[in-house]
């Protein structure tokens, strides 16, 4: 049993998140691949026995590269049990504003794309300060302030609950092992 897990990724947190969960499902039993979506030379997803796909929200959307992917393999995906982990700073904000907003990225993606997607995990990502330039160090240290997150701009803050991670990929895991019984 193979499962496909697919990350995009800008600054690399969710490179980390997609780590995290293949370490968690080969923890579980399962081979795992695990891929940039953007490598040309990533595995067809037709052969894989699940998929779990985890992207970045930059200014209102994910990469492209995703919105492509799911586009050019949604019937193949539909073969099989799917899981979507969506990475935003929305979700953690003070405001119910911001978090109601992170939380519709989701069904944008579904209608953009004509992919259904069947289970989905809200994650907060990371401000990394570090990696950025100055100019979108300046804007996310602002954007911060406004939403009530860290202001200090000497180290990268990272908000993600692992614990609700893992158990939201135990269930896809258990969604796998069904399938193939089933
Ligand atoms: C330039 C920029 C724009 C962002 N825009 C949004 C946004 O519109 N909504 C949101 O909830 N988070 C936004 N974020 C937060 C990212 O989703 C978060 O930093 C995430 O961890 C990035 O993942 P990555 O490191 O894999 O690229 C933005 C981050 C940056 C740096």
């Amino acid at each position: 049993m193979t499962v496909l897990v697919l990350y995009a990724t800008v600054e690399g947190h969710t490179r980390k998140i997609a780590e995290h969960v293949a370490g968690k499902l080969e923890n579980a039993g399962q081979g795992v691949i695990l891929a940039d979506v953007r490598d040309p030379g990533f595995a067809v997803p037709g052969r894989f026995d699940g998929v779990l796909i985890c992207a970045p929200i930059h200014i209102g959307r994910y990469p492209s590269s995703v919105a492509q992917f799911l586009i050019d393999w949604k019937a193949a995906l539909a073969d099989v049990p799917t899981a979507f982990v969506s990475v935003s700073l929305g979700i953690r904000s003070d405001s119910a504003e911001e978090r109601a907003q992170a939380q519709t990225y989701p069904a944008k993606l579904e209608r953009k794309t004509g992919f259904h997607i069947s289970k989905v995990h809200h994650a907060a990502g990371a401000l990394k300060f570090l990696e950025y330039d100055f100019f979108k160090r300046m804007l996310m240290r602002q954007i911060a302030a406004r939403e009530g997150g860290p202001v200090d701009t000497s180290r990268d803050h990272e908000f993600t609950d692992w614990a609700a991670l893992d158990a939201f990929v135990q269930e896809f895991a258990d969604d796998v092992a069904l399938a193939e019984t089933g």
